[in-house]
């Protein structure tokens, strides 16, 4: 497992939204902005699926996926594997946290997975000499 510092989880935090990509079987590449997206600890983060289509058949066919997140020139891309939690508190307690932002923005919307990433890899993604470098 890779662990996230505090500076990658205050800014994950702190960009709207980050960009999960997956691959189909065929290897087709899809990648889509999330913005319902929290840390759980250092090595685990969790992104609800309302809208999830392309990307909800190509985890279950293929659980590995990349988050890119970025603010200017400071960026982290986190690799590893998910898992799709349709029952349980952590989709319980997913399901009402969206059903709160539902309300608030009076846009409708539910939650229909919490899928949970457990991180096996960080890059940076800093233009530079450190750019793609693996930093945990
Ligand atoms: C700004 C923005 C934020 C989004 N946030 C989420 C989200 O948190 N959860 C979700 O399921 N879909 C979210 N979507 C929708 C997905 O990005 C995408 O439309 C959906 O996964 C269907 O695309 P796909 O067939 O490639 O999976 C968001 C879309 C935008 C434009």
């Amino acid at each position: 497992m890779s662990h996230m510092t505090e500076r990658m989880k205050e800014l994950f935090d702190k960009v709207p939204t980050v960009v999960l990509s997956t691959v189909s079987e065929d290897g087709i590449p899809n990648a889509v902005p999330v913005g319902a997206k929290k840390i759980i600890d250092d090595e685990t983060i969790l992104m609800s699926n309302q809208f999830f289509n392309k990307t909800l058949n190509n985890m279950r066919a293929n659980p590995r996926v990349a988050v890119t997140f970025w603010e200017g020139h400071e960026g982290y891309q986190l690799k590893g594997s998910v898992t799709i939690e349709t029952t349980g508190q952590r989709f319980e307690d997913t399901a009402r946290w969206i059903d709160e932002k539902s309300r608030k923005s009076g846009v409708p919307r539910k939650s229909k997975g919490a899928v949970i990433l457990r991180i096996e890899a960080i890059y940076g993604l800093a233009p530079g000499p450190g750019a793609g470098k693996k930093l945990a």
